[in-house]
């Protein structure tokens, strides 16, 4: 399959890309294209078939379900027949942004979107292109990330190509993603809200709106082993093909003599290191290694918007082993972790 790549801006993207993209939703194809947290490969979320070809494209284990993208509260109303009022409140606080809401499914929407649960999860994207298609489809699109299952989710257009060219239809390139990781998924029912997935809406606002906010065990802990309350959690997700260690602890004077010291073990027995730090560590580091500076290490949402572009790039360079720095969890900080264990496999060095 010859897959099309169409240009427009991020901000006020073409009318003519946007119906030719629709127009091959419209027929059952794919379309990948940019949201504010990262490229999301679509599907019209009401053509089972068309569905089944993301699982097919990114080679997704089928109990693994996606997200249905709207861009009205018509287009909710049409996905959930009850969403419950605690979840209204959120809406209209923060939507359109990077906040995914798993509610009631409606019979409108094929099972597979949802792999057979009885919920769907929804959000409503912060993206012109995205809400542009979305309204020139005239119906939701169900979007997974544009990657192959278990790599780095796609923050370009560039990424998208590297995974899925020939196995989709188009990919509309609007140049970088604005957040980097994926959105926060939250179950909202009436007496109970649980963050399935940390992402750019931090726990702290989203208690402003809830009250009693809960964090799955999963996210916390890390190697958690009960039935996974969103599938995506038993996979290994985010992955490098190297092996990779987190190095975490509250004290960064400690974390990153940690980080040094366990960089040039590695080197002394001949392994080659990549490396994903801060700035501040970077500049402690030893010439051998492959750099991933990421930012400031109290400029977070620049953390997050790095990651993944830097873990494809660490990926090109080929090492042994990656040590990466651990975050903060405050905010997006909660997000960050989450990727960079699940990347690690849960490999977390304490400092
Ligand atoms: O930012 C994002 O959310 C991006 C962009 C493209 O919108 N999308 C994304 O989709 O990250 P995906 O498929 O890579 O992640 C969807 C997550 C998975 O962890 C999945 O298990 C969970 O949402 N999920 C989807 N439907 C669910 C449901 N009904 N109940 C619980 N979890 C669900
Ligand atoms: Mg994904």
């Amino acid at each position: 399959m010859l897959t099309r790549v169409l240009k427009t801006d991020k901000h006020r993207p073409s009318k003519k890309v946007l119906q030719e993209a629709a127009a091959v939703l419209k027929s059952g194809g794919l379309v990948a294209f940019p949201t504010e947290t990262v490229y999301g490969l679509g599907a019209n979320a009401f053509n089972e078939n068309a569905v089944l070809k993301i699982f097919t494209a990114k080679k997704r284990p089928p109990d693994n379900p996606v997200i249905v993208h709207v861009s009205s509260m018509e287009m909710l109303n049409q996905v959930s027949t009850s969403v419950p009022r605690r979840a209204e409140k959120l809406i209209r606080e923060l939507w359109p942004g990077p906040l995914t809401i798993v509610v009631p499914r409606s019979l409108k929407v094929p099972p597979v979107v949802s792999a057979g649960l009885e919920t769907v999860a929804v959000r409503m994207p912060a993206h012109n292109v995205a809400l542009g298609l979305i309204e020139h489809l005239g119906s939701p699109i169900a979007a997974p990330s544009a990657n192959l299952s278990g790599r780095p989710s796609p923050t370009n257009a560039k990424d998208v190509y590297e995974d899925l060219n020939g196995s989709i239809d188009m990919i509309i390139d609007a140049g970088e993603t604005f957040i980097g990781v994926e959105s926060t998924v939250i179950q909202v029912s009436e007496n109970r809200s649980v963050i399935l997935r940390p992402g750019p809406i931090p726990l702290e606002i989203l208690r402003k709106y809830l009250g009693d906010v809960e964090v799955h065990p999963s996210i916390l802990s890390g190697g958690f082993e009960g039935v996974p309350a969103s599938p995506g959690m038993k996979y290994r997700h985010y992955a490098p093909r190297a092996d990779m260690i987190v190095v975490e602890g509250d004290d960064y004077e400690r974390k990153a003599a940690k980080i040094v010291e366990t960089v040039e073990e590695y080197l002394k027995s001949g392994l080659k290191v990549g490396c994903m730090v801060s700035e501040e560590t970077a500049l402690r580091l030893p010439g051998q290694v492959m750099l991933e500076a990421l930012a400031p290490r109290n400029r977070l949402d620049l953390v997050a918007r790095r990651i993944y572009p830097a873990l494809r790039s660490l990926d090109r360079m080929n090492p042994d082993i990656i040590v990466a720095e651990g975050f903060p969890e405050e905010g997006i900080g909660m997000a960050i972790q989450n990727r960079l264990r699940k990347a690690a496999g849960y490999r977390i060095l304490k400092a």
